[in-house]
C-alpha cells in the first residue's frame, strides 16, 4: 500500500502540484482495467470549505469530459440556429399587421381553406428539406380570404425549420427596387439585386395584380422568378388575378417557370374572413 502523501508533511500545495493528488491506491476498472486511483483535494465553491475525493478511473473520466464537450458543442450549435433564426425572423420583410399570422390562428371556413390550409403547411415540410427542386406556389383569389395570412405563416415556418433568410415582399415593392438601378446616384445594381432575391431560401411575392402591367414590371418577374428557378430555389406568389389569367401580370414565361416541377395554384374563392365574421 502506498505511503499517503499527506503523511509526508510539507507544503500540500506544493506536493499536489507535483503528484496532482494526496493519496494514491490501485484502482479497477470493468472497462479500462487497473489504473492508479488518485486521492485528490477539492475545494468548496465559495473556497470556505475542502473535502476530499478519489479520482475513479481516469479513462472513464476521460470520456465522461469528451460527452461533456459533445453536448456543450451541441448547445452552442443550437444556440448559433437560434440566434441566425430570431435576425431572420426579424429581417423577413413582414408587415407589423402580418406579425401575428400563424399556421395555428389561421381558422378555415370552409372545407377548401382547410385542405388549402393542409397543403400549404405540407409544401413547407417540403421546401425545407432536400429535394425539392425548388418548386413554386400560387396563391390567387378573393380579397381578405387570407392569402397574404398563410404566405407569412409559410414564411416563419421555413426560417424555423431551415434557419435560412426568407423574404416576404410587395409585387410593387419589388418593382420599384428595380427602377431605382435606372438612378445611377442610388448605387443600386440589376445584377446584385437579382443575387440578393436569389438568395432567399423562400421569396413569397404579393399582391400581384395591383400594378400597371408594363413590359418592365414582366421582365423584372421574369428576371427574379428565373434567377431563382435556376438555383432550385421555391417562390410563392400571392394575386388576386385568376391563375388562368396571371399571365397579364407577371408574363408568360414566369408563369411556365412557376408552373414548372408540379408548382400549383390554391384558389381561395370564398368571401373575406372580417366581413364572413360581421355576417355571422
Ligand atoms: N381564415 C382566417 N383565419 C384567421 N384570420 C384570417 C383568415 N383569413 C383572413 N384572416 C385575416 O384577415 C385579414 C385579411 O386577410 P389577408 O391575409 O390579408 O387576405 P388576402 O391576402 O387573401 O387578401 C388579415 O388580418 C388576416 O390575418
Ligand atoms: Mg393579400
Ligand atoms: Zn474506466
Amino acid at each position: 500500500m502506498a505511503k499517503p502523501i499527506s503523511d509526508a508533511g510539507g507544503d500540500l500545495g506544493v506536493i499536489e502540484r507535483l503528484c496532482g493528488g494526496i493519496d494514491t491506491r490501485p484502482g479497477h476498472c470493468e472497462l479500462h482495467g487497473d489504473f492508479v486511483d488518485v486521492l485528490y483535494r477539492r475545494r468548496s465553491a465559495d473556497g470556505n470549505s475542502e473535502s476530499h475525493g478519489w479520482g475513479g478511473c481516469p479513462e472513464c473520466a476521460k470520456s465522461r469530459l469528451e460527452e461533456r464537450r459533445e453536448d456543450d458543442e451541441q448547445n452552442r450549435l443550437a444556440e448559433v440556429a437560434r440566434d441566425r433564426i430570431n435576425h431572420y425572423q426579424g429581417h423577413a420583410g413582414i408587415w407589423p399587421k402580418f406579425e401575428h399570422a400563424r399556421f395555428e390562428n389561421y381558422r378555415p371556413v370552409n372545407e377548401k381553406a382547410a385542405r388549402h390550409l393542409a397543403t400549404i403547411q405540407e409544401y413547407g415540410r417540403i421546401i425545407s428539406g432536400r429535394d425539392h427542386g425548388g418548386r413554386c406556389l400560387i396563391l390567387t383569389g378573393n380579397v381578405g380570404a387570407g392569402k397574404t395570412h398563410l404566405c407569412c405563416a409559410l414564411l416563419r415556418m421555413v426560417i424555423n425549420e431551415t434557419a435560412q433568410p426568407c423574404f416576404y415582399i410587395n409585387f410593387d415593392e419589388l418593382i420599384t427596387s428595380f427602377r431605382e438601378t435606372f438612378d445611377r446616384d442610388s448605387g443600386v445594381k440589376e445584377r446584385d439585386l437579382l443575387q440578393r432575391f436569389s438568395k432567399y431560401r423562400l421569396l413569397v411575392i404579393d399582391e400581384v395584380g395591383m400594378q400597371s402591367f408594363s413590359d418592365f414590371e414582366l421582365t423584372v418577374a421574369y428576371k427574379v422568378i428565373n434567377a431563382r428557378y435556376l438555383q432550385n430555389l421555391p417562390t410563392v406568389l400571392g394575386t388576386n388575378m385568376p391563375a388562368n389569367n396571371l399571365k397579364k401580370g407577371i408574363g408568360e414565361r414566369a408563369v411556365d417557370r412557376m408552373r414548372e416541377n408540379g408548382g400549383r395554384a390554391l384558389e381561395f374563392d370564398w368571401m373575406s374572413y372580417r366581413e364572413r365574421r360581421c355576417a355571422a
